[in-house]
């Protein structure tokens, strides 16, 4: 995996408690992008063992960036919500006990290959949905395959999925076209979407704009809700 300068990451400018915060990808974050790929393609994922994912690491075209809640976050966050059910009265049974990694909440890959980008996948595992995270990543995607120089930006996404759809659409994608059956678990029909040229002026000035507007709206470093049990099943 190439590793891009940082500033092509969408950052937020100012991050809040819980904010999420996106950068690019690393060795450590394997276990649990396998995880929550498993938990967001259950049919997909099955046929990418747990190897594949170190060999992207290594893979030139491939770049991969991943949707965090940092470790120093995460650990206050776990501090206070043992001393609420320490304060409530509640259970003990889980020691306050204090973490390194960042928690990941979603994650997004795409392929360059000459002067195409093609996206592998955009994540974001359930409880955190609808807070703007897929959105981010998407912006990430689109930032940093602009960086890199491509034109074309590509990727296939199930005809009954509706809402990553909406989410394409409303970033400047267009149906450009159908795949019969693609899909093998089940025979699902592919629809190709795309942006044709991501170096157009007129498309770098909207994506600009649209953008920092989101920033100014601080709609990329608001706070986002952390489930108190989301914690436990990542290991350190
Ligand atoms: C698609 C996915 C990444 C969206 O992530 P998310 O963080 O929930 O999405 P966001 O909150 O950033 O929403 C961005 C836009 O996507 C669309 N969208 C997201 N979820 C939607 C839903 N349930 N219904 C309708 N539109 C939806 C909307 O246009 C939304 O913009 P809006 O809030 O202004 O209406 C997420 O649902 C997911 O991980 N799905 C499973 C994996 C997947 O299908 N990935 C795409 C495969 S190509």
């Amino acid at each position: 995996m190439q590793h891009l300068p940082t500033n092509s990451v969408v950052q937020s400018p100012a991050m809040g408690s819980d904010a999420c915060l996106f950068r690019p990808m690393t060795e450590a974050d394997i276990p649990q992008v396998y995880a929550i790929d498993h938990e967001c393609f259950p049919a997909e994922s099955m046929f990418r063992p747990y190897s594949s994912y170190g060999r992207e690491m290594h893979n030139s075209m491939a770049h991969y960036i991943v949707a965090c809640v940092p470790s120093r976050q995460r650990s206050e966050h776990m501090r206070r919500s043992w001393m609420r059910r320490l304060l409530s009265g509640g259970s003990l049974s889980t020691s306050p006990a204090t973490t390194r990694q960042d928690l990941l909440v979603g994650f997004a890959g795409f392929w360059v290959m000459l002067d195409e980008a093609h996206i592998i996948a955009i994540a974001v595992r359930n409880p955190y949905r609808r807070q703007a995270i897929g959105e981010g990543l998407l912006l990430c995607v689109i930032d940093m395959a602009t960086s890199l120089r491509t034109r074309l930006l590509t990727l296939e996404v199930r005809a009954s999925n509706h809402p990553a759809q909406q989410m394409y659409l409303k970033h400047g994608f267009h149906v450009v076209g159908k795949r019969p059956r693609y899909y093998s678990d089940n025979q699902e029909d592919a629809v190709l979407m795309s942006i044709e040229d991501l170096q157009d002026p007129e498309f770098r000035e909207r994506f600009r704009q649209q953008k920092s507007e989101l920033l100014q709206q601080d709609y990329l470093s608001r706070a986002i809700e952390i489930p108190e049990d989301s914690f436990d099943p990542v290991p350190d």
